[in-house]
């Protein structure tokens, strides 16, 4: 555990900031470079904890990877649709949930059994959304079966599927899948499979999520065709581009644009984040809500061709309540936790609807992001609503005028931690945070960076 005690910055955030890559971004680039032909550089790769994770388990599937994390870059030397290895041990994959379920997708491909273990937070993290279609195709997977944990106080217990996971792939057949839950993840896992399927598969989202495993699937030539929600690929040969640039990751900056948004005086400016529309939900979010973000064309040489690229100029305002949809969820589903601190501090009552995924993330956000706000002074109620007839929990936020500073938990979760930092640096007093560690699974400088813009009374450590 490493505690930290925050207090309001003594200096006005001014700045000019690239941050770390994206990581969904990264985590697929190591999965399609490894199984095409040819040697792929990836530049602005995130080295955190979760994407090493990626790597650690390719090189176990016999890849060879290099890593310069000065450069932040990584060289992958792909070896073309068949040429993974039967690892010789369980595959190791910790916290990483993207880890997990875009491999389980990738091995129901390949011919020899794998045995895929998590972390202990992962271990209560469902599988059934992608045991169900990958079985359909043929592969074979055990996994560890329990009843549900109550996701909220709403939700009845039913039958899930937890890590670890045992596969046998292999034969793979095309399927038609239309699937119950919006999530990048399966979606990703599914079309990593029909790479390897006889036949056309064919994947329907009930809502767009990001798309990021289709567009490196582009650009490496993969036989996939998009029409709306309804995503067809075929068995195809992939020939790596080369190079990929990673973006910087909307998801990491979007802590800094609400802090921008929110401190006195600031004006923050980020280069070369990525604003693909199924990941950038929060910048229109602010912006609706009275965030004064300008978007502009990249000045930087280095724009990624596959995904859209943006500099953002964020200063500071005043912020008003807003409704968010449940059809927006997707493009702001990580984002949710600070948008919850930047709705503490809107005018008026914000309504974040369809929001029941955030309890199976890396914590249960919705727990841990009430229980933290509600500490430091935050009016939240947690209502039902039907959403084309399905019950659905909504989050209502009612504006205060500051935050107080509290005793607050990260709950083991990245996203929740550094939300809490945000919240702790717009809080009168001294809010202390039991963990900033777990932070290092997807932005490892957070804390480093912020001490380095505001002074390092803002963030103590011990
Ligand atoms: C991710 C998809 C999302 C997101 C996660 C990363 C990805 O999860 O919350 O942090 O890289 O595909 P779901 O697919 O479970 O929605």
């Amino acid at each position: 555990m490493h505690p930290a005690i925050i207090n309001k910055p003594a200096l006005p955030l001014k700045a000019e900031l690239s941050l770390p890559g994206d990581k969904s971004i990264t985590h697929r680039a190591i999965f399609i470079s490894a199984i095409a032909e040819g040697r792929t550089k990836i530049n602005n790769f995130l080295f955190s904890g979760d994407c090493l994770v990626t790597i650690n388990a390719f090189r176990k599937l016999g890849l060879r990877i290099i890593t310069d994390k000065k450069n932040k870059r990584v060289i992958v030397y792909g070896k073309g649709l068949l040429g993974l290895s039967k690892p010789n041990s369980p595959l190791e994959l910790k916290e990483s949930g993207t880890t997990m379920r875009l491999l389980a997708g990738l091995l129901a491909g390949q011919d020899f059994s794998s045995k895929l273990c998590a972390g202990k937070a992962l271990s209560l993290r469902p599988m059934r959304r992608i045991t169900v279609p990958l079985r359909m195709m043929g592969a074979v997977i055990k996994s560890k079966i329990k009843k549900s944990l109550p996701a909220g106080r709403q939700e009845k217990s039913k039958i899930e599927e937890y890590p670890p996971l045992t596969l046998k792939g292999g034969g793979l057949k095309a399927i038609s899948y239309r699937m119950p839950v919006a999530s990048a993840q399966v979606k990703s896992a599914l079309l990593l499979a029909g790479l390897y399927a006889k036949g056309q598969t064919k994947v329907i989202e009930p809502i767009k999520t990001r798309d990021h495993t289709e567009r490196l699937l582009k650009l490496f030539a993969a036989d996939i065709k998009i029409e709306g929600l309804k995503i067809r690929i075929k068995k195809s040969k992939l020939i790596s581009s080369g190079l990929i640039d990673i973006p910087a990751d909307a998801s990491s900056s979007a802590f800094f644009i609400v802090l921008a948004a929110l401190l006195p005086e600031a004006h923050l400016s980020i280069k070369s984040v990525g604003i693909n529309p199924t990941r950038a939900g929060i910048i229109k979010a602010l912006q609706k809500m009275g965030a004064e973000i300008k978007v502009s064309k990249c000045q930087s040489v280095k724009v990624s061709s596959f995904e859209p690229v943006a500099d953002l100029l964020v200063k500071n305002s005043r912020l008003k309540a807003i409704t968010i949809k449940a059809k927006e969820i997707p493009s702001i589903i990580d984002e949710l936790p600070i948008l919850m601190v930047a709705a503490c501090l809107a005018r008026g009552k914000t309504v974040i609807e369809g929001v029941s995924e955030l309890r199976v993330k890396e914590t249960d956000r919705i727990s841990s992001m009430v229980t933290n706000l509600r500490k430091m002074g935050a009016d939240i109620r947690l209502k039902m609503k039907k959403i084309k007839g399905v019950n659905s929990e909504c989050l209502e936020i009612y504006g205060i005028d500051r935050f107080k500073a509290a005793k607050v938990k990260s709950f083991g979760d990245h996203r929740t931690a550094m939300s809490a930092v945000v919240a702790g640096l717009l809080a009168e007093g001294k809010t202390r945070l039991d963990d900033v560690g777990c932070i290092d699974k997807s932005f490892p400088e957070f804390v480093a960076i912020l001490r380095r813009l505001l002074g390092r009374n803002c963030i103590k450590l011990s």
